[in-house]
């Protein structure tokens, strides 16, 4: 990722106080909530006896909720706005087991097969990497951002993250990655659902916390969101599509 990332999730955890932002939505899951699978996956490889890396953990709320289900946890993150959130709330919570730490997720500072688990939660995913350091039937769990996510937005803006690429699989991508690098991919699954924003002000709030359009601009992109919101209103708001991907794979 590059340094323009790095700056984004900075000014995101001055603004917002870290990797959050005060908008308000309902959800829509016709197939189930990708966080709470995401979790229930994670917990059934939990152990009190593992180590285990967090890449690109922000501000470690997250980190920090699951920290009490293993032995310990490395967290890494390139933003130190972010990491400077995540060890005011670990501080706050006198959480000791977790290590929060400003790394690279291309240059991990670890050894080899250094870690029992491995996961990404809509962080970094340098497999290469990620393969050299986690033990051999390690697991490596990952929620990611679908092709689909936000499709008909990012149309209406004529721009945003994986812009045009709709029709090529995250999913496939991702595990003929992970089984090159020697994994054998125990779960994949794409989830599709909604957010419903109440008005076009917490829409716009959402969007200045999330990388979707990491340039976006609540002056020269009103048009676009007014735009959006009109072609999108439904009786309870503005629905915005979204598509994640979990998956979990064992290092063979
Ligand atoms: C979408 S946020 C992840 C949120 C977090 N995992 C959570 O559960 O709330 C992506 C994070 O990855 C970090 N990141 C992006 N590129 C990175 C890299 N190359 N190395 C380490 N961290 C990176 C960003 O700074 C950001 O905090």
């Amino acid at each position: 990722m590059s340094i323009s990332d790095q700056k984004f999730y900075d000014k995101v955890a001055k603004k917002f106080g870290g990797y959050k932002s005060e908008a308000i939505h309902e959800n829509h899951f016709p197939s189930g909530d990708p966080e709470e699978i995401f979790l229930e996956q994670l917990f059934k490889y939990s152990d009190k006896v593992k180590t285990v890396l967090d890449i690109g953990c922000a501000d470690g709320r997250f980190t920090l909720k699951v920290a009490e289900k293993f032995h310990k946890i490395f967290a890494i993150d390139i933003s130190s706005e972010m990491l400077a959130k995540a060890k005011q709330f670990q501080e706050e919570q006198k959480i000791s087991n977790v290590n929060f730490q400003k790394a690279e997720a291309e240059k991990l500072p670890f050894q080899d097969k250094y870690f029992d688990l491995i996961y990404s939660r809509r962080g970094p995913s340098p497999y290469i990497e990620i393969s050299r350091v986690i033990k051999s039937s390690g697991y490596y769990l990952e929620i990611c951002i679908g092709e689909k996510d936000g499709k008909e937005l990012k149309k209406v803006f004529g721009r945003g993250q994986g812009f045009g690429e709709w029709d090529i699989s995250v999913a496939k991508t991702k595990t003929n990655s992970l089984e090159a690098e020697g994994f054998k991919i125990v779960f994949v699954h794409d989830y599709f659902y909604s957010e419903i924003y109440p008005d076009m002000e917490n829409l716009n709030l959402f969007l200045q916390s999330v990388p979707i359009f990491k340039d976006f601009d609540q002056g020269k992109d009103k048009e676009n969101l007014r735009s959006y919101s009109e072609k999108f209103s439904i009786p309870n708001g503005i629905e915005l599509k979204r598509h994640r991907i979990v998956i979990v794979a064992e290092k063979l």
